[in-house]
């Protein structure tokens, strides 16, 4: 485990892990990602082929090209016609050749600066290798730390100006892999607003497949992750490698298959609003980089990824916390709710067995709807019935949490803040604004915007007894226009994110014992970047149950369940006008961290009842659902019926199944569960039955529901 280096082969090597890079006379060329090799002989003959129409960059050689070599970074304009990993502006062109010149072994990492890193342990290395481009005067670094508890390599990479003279980057990605020619598919998570994270898998063609974003935020549409498997893996056998990228801004990650079914892999900030101009003598960091392995199928990889950004992507404190069940109000009341309305709702809440109350958006400045107020970050007193901390001990009295939304990077023009301050959103001088909900974003390169945001914003997360914070964030960036310049202004996408970073590690450690959590517009920014800071995200804006389904089965594949919120809301659903059994409801919440969002004060009996019932049995199951196994049973994908999920965590197992729609056919469906002892007997807590491992995982458990649509069932076993 960790880093070696052998004669001219370096191997970085993470739990079962390999990646292993040869310098080939200064050239870095990739011979292994994948399951651990301890050693490498291999030579491979194909590479040394004389191929027509590949660039050879010495004339005594026509079998090397860097257009059929495998390598960890592209180099541009010397005969590689894929894409590449580095475009810098220097002199009249944008060629780099860089070499290796010495390479070095640290213990534990090189952080990423300004950026999110992830944590490590104290069995971290990580290997730098340093190139040069001596024509360019270029320094390039790569970093790779390897894990010995986890089957992830982190990476980035920095470049430095070495010459006398300004340089512009205008494509620098963090990390880009060439895979040996093979039939491999693509696995990319996938949405739109309240759709968010859909899993697609296609074949890899010849061409280039994106997924991107450029609207300033990682977006709804895609995940800035994408996996690469054999195209014959299934959910327990064969290979997968997932890219991931801890950024919440533009990104791009691409798969490109050329003319000889090679296959190239990267991701990076995204080539598009992006430039950086880099002045002599400074460096400039990329993103930070993971690149996860599984030989036992995507089942594997999904665990894997879900363990590497529990331990070492998420705020410590929170990563192993159990997380508190909520009431929120938005869904309850919108922006119609008085002091009263909220006590009502805290008190039923209360009774119930909740743990935490939401106050949510409206609390603050002139909010009754949402075309003002964005920016004013002072109590309507009027509205809450007093000082927010009165409202605050009251609940506190019912023995709940309190929790508060924000969206601090936002301004309404119908503001005070806007009106003092109008330049302090993002726009292009002599153009009109682009508007979305009304509201506009505030211009987060400018170091004074961050400071005003972080005072207010810790102002009242100091002045008052706050137990959670919900950060939202409603649209997307347009009108980029804020420098003085046309350089100026390609960097402000990347100057925004770091400003956000600054402010929310600002706020995020000075008020550590704060659970926050992200959200935009539901799962608009749900990335790594974010979930660095923000241990739960608001995973969608759709709270109907069957929905939720397909969204929250697309988040776990590569994000631990704990990181995700999963409410119980109306039935008829305000997004869909489904009507849901509240048991179904509960037991599709019960699959991540549970909450309700709903008018409490309003619901019959008998859902009371039923909500009491679940709040205390999640209480119970809550470790198992938080911190256990995810095993993904049947796939929700559209098209199918039925969905289940199986979590395991140490003595504890709990299987969630859901039927959408009623049929005909079908009367039963037998559950294979996985992960179990086959000698080890398991208890089912519902009827006291209890069954061998290996008759859950063998046999299988037989599910029988009623006809009906929409109904579901779960099953508690605690072994004995
Ligand atoms: C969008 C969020 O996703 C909702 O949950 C809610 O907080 C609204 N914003 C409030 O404006």
């Amino acid at each position: 485990m960790g880093i070696r280096i052998e004669g001219n082969l370096f191997y970085i090597q993470s739990k079962e892990m390999s990646m292993i890079i040869e310098n080939k006379e200064g050239d870095l060329l990739l011979r292994h990602i994948g399951g651990k090799i301890a050693k490498y002989h291999g030579s491979n003959a194909i590479l040394e082929k004389d191929h027509a129409f590949s660039g050879n960059p010495t004339p005594d050689n026509r079998t090397f090209s860097y257009d059929t070599q495998r390598q960890v970074f592209g180099v541009h304009g010397f005969g590689d016609f894929r894409q590449p990993s580095l475009k810098i502006a220097h002199a009249n062109n944008e060629l780099t050749q860089f070499k290796l010149t010495s390479s070095e072994i640290l213990h534990g990492a090189k952080e990423a600066t300004r950026l999110p890193n992830p944590h490590t342990t104290e069995d971290a290395e990580t290997l730098v290798l340093t190139l040069e481009d001596k024509v360019a005067a270029l320094e390039l670094k790569l970093y790779y730390t390897a894990y010995a508890d986890c089957n992830t390599i982190s990476t980035h990479t920095e470049v430095r100006n070495l010459s006398d003279k300004a340089v512009v980057i205008n494509r620098a990605l963090s990390t880009m892999l060439d895979v040996p020619a093979g039939n491999y598919d693509m696995v990319t998570l996938q949405g739109a607003y309240a759709r968010e994270k859909t899993v697609r898998r296609q074949k890899v063609e010849q061409g280039i497949f994106t997924v991107a974003s450029n609207r300033g935020a990682s977006g709804h549409s895609h995940t800035p992750a994408m996996i690469l498997c054999e195209h014959t893996a299934t959910e327990d056998a064969g290979s997968a490698l997932a890219l991931q990228l801890l950024y919440s801004g533009n990104f791009q990650a691409f798969v490109q298959k050329n003319q000889l079914n090679e296959v190239r892999l990267g991701i990076g900030i995204n080539d598009d609003n992006f430039a950086w101009q880099l002045s002599a003598g400074d460096s400039f960091e990329t993103p930070v980089a993971l690149m996860t392995f599984s030989n036992q199928g995507l089942g594997k990889l999904t665990q894997e990824s879900q363990l590497f950004i529990q331990d070492h992507i998420m705020p410590k404190q929170f990563a192993h916390a159990e997380r508190p069940i909520l009431i929120n109000n938005w869904e309850a009341t919108y922006f119609d709710f008085k002091k009263e309305k909220l006590l009502d709702l805290a008190d039923e809440a209360s009774k119930l067995g909740i743990e935490l109350f939401v106050l949510d958006d409206g609390w603050f400045g002139n909010r009754f709807d949402d075309n003002r107020a964005l920016g004013d970050w002072v109590v309507n007193e009027e509205k809450i019935g007093g000082p927010l901390n009165d409202l605050i001990a009251e609940v506190h009295a019912k023995g709940l949490k309190f929790g508060l939304w924000f969206e601090p990077e936002m301004i309404s023009v119908d503001s005070d803040l806007y009106r003092a301050h109008p330049d302090w959103a993002i726009q292009a001088e002599g153009r009109g604004h682009t508007y979305s909900r009304n509201q506009l974003v505030l211009n987060l390169a400018n170091p004074d915007v961050v400071a005003y945001i972080k005072a207010a914003i810790d102002k009242i997360l100091t002045e008052n007894a706050i137990d959670y914070v919900k950060w939202d964030y409603n649209r997307n960036i347009t009108n980029i226009g804020n420098g003085d310049t046309y350089l100026a202004t390609q960097m402000q996408s990347h100057a925004y994110m770091l400003g956000l970073y600054d402010l929310v590690s600002y706020l995020t450690e000075k008020h550590s014992n704060i659970l926050f959590e992200s959200c935009s517009g539901g799962g608009g920014r749900n990335d790594l970047g974010m979930m660095r800071y923000f241990p739960q995200v608001w995973a969608s804006d759709n709270t109907d149950a069957i929905s939720r389904l397909l969204i929250q089965y697309g988040s776990s594949y590569l994000f631990p369940t704990i990181s995700m919120g999963s409410h119980v809301s109306a039935s008829p659903n305000h997004q869909m006008g489904r009507t849901t059994p509240i048991e179904t409801r509960g037991n599709v919440a019960m699959m991540g961290n549970l909450g309700y969002e709903l008018d409490l004060t309003s619901l019959p009996e008998n859902d009371k009842e039923v909500i009491a019932a679940q709040v205390a049995h999640y209480k119970d199951i809550r470790p198992v659902i938080q911190f256990g196994k995810h095993y993904r049973l049947i796939n929700p994908e559209q098209g199918s019926n039925e969905a289940a999920v199986e979590f395991v965590h140490e003595d504890k197992v709990v299987v969630t199944y859901v039927r959408t729609l009623s049929t005909i056919e079908t009367i039963e469906t037998t559950l294979k569960l996985k992960g179990l002892e086959e000698e080890s007997l398991y208890r089912l807590q519902e009827t006291g039955q209890v069954f061998s491992g290996a008759e859950l995982m063998y046999a299988g458990l037989t599910v029988v529901l009623p006809q009906g649509d929409y109904l579901s069932k779960q099953y508690y076993f605690v072994k004995q």
